[in-house]
């Protein structure tokens, strides 16, 4: 299996021209991203198909969800599959989760043998089913444990190994810095922290005051995530920000262009998308063939391409009855159809989101 490469129409490709040449490769670690704001994992969306896409769409590079160790030291087929990795992404890394030591070196062998450009350990996942064997952000906590862990993992592996944190368990125990300080020892390569705690899970805000004075130690390549929702928010952030990256996880859920949007500095006072019905369409039917491509039972495109597609409506005129008619479609063609008609009627149409509502707010990291 391997994906056919598209092109773009003229009209899209020029204005995706236009944001690239804003376009500064950035690098961590011994890793090149061609742009320093990178896709975010996502459990359940970060397959081939949406990386790829996001790839295409501006981001510099890309993460896969969290995959289980012991799903992949089981050989188990579905777990495996996650980890495959198309020959046309380019700078894409493989993330990880589990609590034991031996578990996930052997797992991050398997890994490697996938080529991806570096393998992520999930330190951030607040899910209780992950949290109460070990896993996820319950790592944060066994701060002993970490570097025999990194050091074991490292040992078996010849790409970069990095880790995903949240500031802490919770706010009496915001303990990322002296995490920071443990990966650095260990040869960790990068840490991306999402600034909240565990215990928070999605509610609050970001602390980006927080991730900024670490990022300010300089004690390793850091990238910043969380809230970054619109490319105001995010230009604005990468004009000020002391991490070497940012990361877009939801954000990119709602506005595919954001990755390419987020990099003009003038947007801010434009206030103003270039990218229109027509240009969403032409996306949406690019990341229809690439899952076409990846998965071809016709029930799991119907599932993976509604959903986007949803997503991507969020905000334009009369998205809410587009959802229910798109899922009220029972074959993908049907969905295709309504989708067609929809983004296509939409013309100059702006989108109107109101940020301030929470949006996704449960997740594994
Ligand atoms: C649906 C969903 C799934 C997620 N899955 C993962 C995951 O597999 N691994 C991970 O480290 N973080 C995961 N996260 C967390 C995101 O990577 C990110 O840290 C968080 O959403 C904050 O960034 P944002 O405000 O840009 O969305 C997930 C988040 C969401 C919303």
């Amino acid at each position: 299996m391997s994906i056919t490469p598209q092109s773009f129409s003229p009209t899209l490709r020029e204005k995706i021209s236009r944001f690239e040449a804003f376009k500064r490769p950035v690098k961590l670690g011994s890793i090149e991203f061609s742009s320093p704001l990178i896709l975010a994992p996502m459990a359940g969306i970060c397959n081939i198909p949406y990386r790829l896409l996001m790839e295409d769409l501006g981001a510099g590079g890309t993460v896969s969800e969290l995959v289980s160790c012991h799903g992949i030291n089981h050989g188990n087929k579905r777990t495996l599959d996650m980890l495959k990795i198309d020959p046309l992404e380019k700078v894409v890394g493989l993330q990880l989760f589990g609590e034991d030591l031996e578990a996930m070196t052997r797992a991050a062998v398997v890994a490697e043998s996938f080529k991806p450009k570096w393998i992520d350990i999930n330190m951030g996942c607040p899910v209780n089913k992950v949290v109460s064997k070990g896993g996820g952000s319950a790592l944060m906590k066994e701060i002993t444990a970490l570097a025999p862990l990194f050091e074991s993992m490292r040992s078996k592996m010849n790409v970069p190994l990095t880790i995903k944190i949240r500031t802490g368990w919770d706010q009496d125990h915001r303990n990322a810095l002296e995490i920071v300080k443990i990966a650095r020892e260990s040869g960790i390569e990068w840490v991306a922290i999402h600034g909240r705690t565990r215990t928070q899970q999605y509610t609050g805000f970001a602390d980006w005051n927080f991730i900024e004075d670490i990022a300010g130690e300089k004690i390793l390549p850091l990238i910043g995530n969380g809230d970054l929702h619109h490319p105001v928010a995010t230009s604005d952030r990468l004009q000020k920000t002391k991490c070497e990256a940012l990361m877009i996880a939801r954000g990119a859920l709602r506005n595919p262009f954001i990755f390419l949007e987020s990099l003009d500095p003038t947007y801010a006072q434009k206030r103003k998308s270039d990218f229109l019905g027509a240009d969403y369409w032409e996306v949406i039917q690019r990341l229809w063939k690439y899952i076409q491509e990846v998965y071809p039972d016709e029930r799991m495109l119907l599932v993976q391409a509604r959903k986007l597609v949803v997503w991507f409506a969020a905000g334009f005129p009369h998205s809410a009855q587009f959802r229910s008619k798109a899922f009220a479609a029972q074959t993908a063609l049907d969905a295709f159809k309504i989708s067609e008609d929809y983004f296509l009627s939409l013309g100059s149409s702006q989108k109107s989101i109101n940020y301030d509502e929470g949006f996704m707010t449960s997740g594994h990291g």
